[in-house]
């Protein structure tokens, strides 16, 4: 499914760069999303989220801080 119609970027091209490590700002650079119109940025934006390996890492220490509030 194309995300940025401006641009013509797919959501597995922003699902494959944001995998690979490369932040939102990396992406727009990069690829151009969301430097024109801007009405994909939101989409985009929640896309790279889910996909991007910070979240996870975010994730889990999350909940190392919440298990070590609970046995403190
Ligand atoms: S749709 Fe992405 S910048 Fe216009």
């Amino acid at each position: 499914m194309i995300v940025c119609i401006c641009r013509r970027i797919s959501d597995k091209t922003i699902a494959q760069c944001a995998r690979s490590g490369m932040g939102f700002d990396d992406i727009q650079l990069e690829l151009g999303v969301a430097t024109q119109c801007g009405q994909c940025e939101g989409c985009a934006r929640a896309l790279w989220s889910e996909c991007s390996p910070q979240q996870s890492v975010a994730h889990i220490s999350r909940d190392v801080t919440t298990q070590q509030a609970m046995s403190a």
